[in-house]
C-alpha cells in the first residue's frame, strides 16, 4: 500500500512523501473499573472477515481518567499509540496532513498523529473530541464507517487505514464545547460512560500517583472526594492528586516551622478547588437550588415571606 520508507519516520503515498508523527511513549496504569477497559477492548476486536472495529466514545466528567483509560487500553494491544488533542480551532488539515515549508523552500507534508496511526497500524485517541468543530469532524466521516479512509485535500491523496488501525474519542460532559452533528455521533459508537471511582479504587489511585504521601492525608482526601461524589459534585481523582501534591509541598516547605497537616490540607482544598469546597453540603445545596430543584412553583407567600421564614405559609409543608 505504501512504498518503501525512506527513513523510519517518512513514507510515500500516492507520490507524496509524508513525515510521520512520533508515537506517545508513556505507560500509564489503570486502577479499578476493569469492566470499562474490557468494553473498549471489545470494541476494537474484529471477529470475522466482514467485521469492522468500533470507534467508541468515552464520556465522563473532567479529570475522571478518560484519556488514561484510552491509553491503557491501547497499550494493552501492544500497538503504537498516538494522541490527537482536539481544540476549537483544529482545522481538517491539522487533523490529517499539514503542509510545511522546508529550508529549501519546498513544501513537505506532515501526517498528523491520526493519519500516522492509520498508516502504521497504530491506535489513535482523539482526545476531547467535543472541542472540535463540525468541519473538522466532517473530514473523518469516511474513516469512521465501512470506508475506513480519509481524503487530504491539501496533499491531494486518499489515505486508507491499515487493518490494525483502531481509534476512540474522549469527550467531556461540560458546556464549553461544540454540538457534534448526529451523523458523526452515530459513527462514534458505542458510548462508554466512565463514572467516579469507588472508595477502595480512589484510595489505590491516589496511593499509586503519590507513593510519598502519608496515609492519613490520602485518607482525608479520599473521604472528601467520596463525599463529593455522593453529593453529585464534580470533583475528580485529578483534583485529589492536586490537593495532595500542594498540601505535601506546603508541609515540606519550612521544616523549622511546619504547618499542621489539617491546616495544609484545608489550604490545599481552598487553593485547588476554591473556598466553597470547604463546605460540601452547603455547596451541594446551592447547586441543587441553582438547578431549579427548590420549592416550585412560587406561591403568593413567597412574595411576602423570605425562604425559611417561620411565618411562611408553606413552612409546614
Ligand atoms: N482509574 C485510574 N487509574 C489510574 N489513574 C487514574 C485513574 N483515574 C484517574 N487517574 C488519574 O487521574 C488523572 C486524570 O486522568 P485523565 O487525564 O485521564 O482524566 P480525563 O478524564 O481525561 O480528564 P479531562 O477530561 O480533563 O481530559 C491522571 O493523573 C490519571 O492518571
Ligand atoms: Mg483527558
Amino acid at each position: 500500500m505504501y512504498s518503501n520508507a525512506q527513513s523510519l519516520n517518512t513514507v510515500t503515498l500516492g507520490g507524496v512523501n509524508l513525515t510521520l508523527s512520533p508515537p506517545d511513549k508513556s505507560e500509564p496504569e489503570w486502577i479499578g473499573q476493569e469492566e470499562i477497559l474490557k468494553q473498549i477492548l471489545a470494541c476494537w476486536l474484529v471477529v470475522g472477515e466482514k467485521d469492522l472495529p468500533l470507534a467508541p466514545r468515552i464520556v465522563g466528567m473532567p479529570g475522571i481518567g478518560k484519556t488514561t483509560l484510552g491509553m491503557v487500553a491501547a497499550r494493552s494491544r501492544k500497538q503504537p499509540l498516538y494522541i490527537f488533542q482536539c481544540t476549537s480551532d483544529t482545522r481538517p488539515e491539522d487533523l490529517l496532513i499539514t503542509p510545511v515549508l522546508s529550508e529549501q523552500g519546498k513544501i513537505s507534508y506532515h501526517a498528523s498523529p491520526l493519519v500516522t496511526a492509520m498508516i502504521t497500524g497504530g491506535i489513535c485517541i482523539l482526545d476531547e473530541g467535543n472541542r472540535m468543530n463540525e468541519k473538522s469532524w466532517a473530514s473523518l466521516a469516511p474513516l469512521l464507517d465501512h470506508r475506513r479512509y480519509v481524503e487530504s485535500i491539501i496533499a491531494g491523496i486518499q489515505i486508507p487505514a491499515h487493518a490494525e488501525f483502531r481509534c476512540c474519542v474522549t469527550m467531556n460532559q461540560d458546556e464549553s464545547t461544540f454540538e457534534i452533528p448526529d451523523y458523526i455521533l452515530s459513527r462514534l459508537q458505542p458510548t462508554l460512560s466512565l463514572g467516579m471511582p469507588a472508595e477502595r479504587d480512589e484510595l489505590a489511585i491516589l496511593q499509586y500517583h503519590l507513593p510519598f504521601a502519608s496515609q492519613d492525608l490520602i485518607e482525608m482526601t479520599v473521604q472528601f472526594l467520596q463525599t463529593a461524589h455522593k453529593l453529585d459534585l464534580d470533583y475528580s481523582p485529578r483534583d485529589g492528586i492536586h490537593i495532595l501534591q500542594y498540601a505535601i509541598k506546603r508541609l515540606g516547605q519550612d521544616p523549622a516551622h511546619p504547618l499542621s497537616k489539617d491546616d495544609a490540607w484545608r489550604e490545599a482544598i481552598e487553593c485547588v478547588l476554591g473556598e466553597e469546597a470547604l463546605d460540601l453540603q452547603g455547596l451541594a445545596e446551592r447547586k441543587r437550588r441553582a438547578l431549579g430543584n427548590e420549592r416550585l412553583p412560587m406561591g403568593l407567600g413567597d412574595f411576602f415571606f423570605g425562604e425559611g421564614d417561620p411565618l411562611h405559609p408553606d413552612m409546614d409543608r
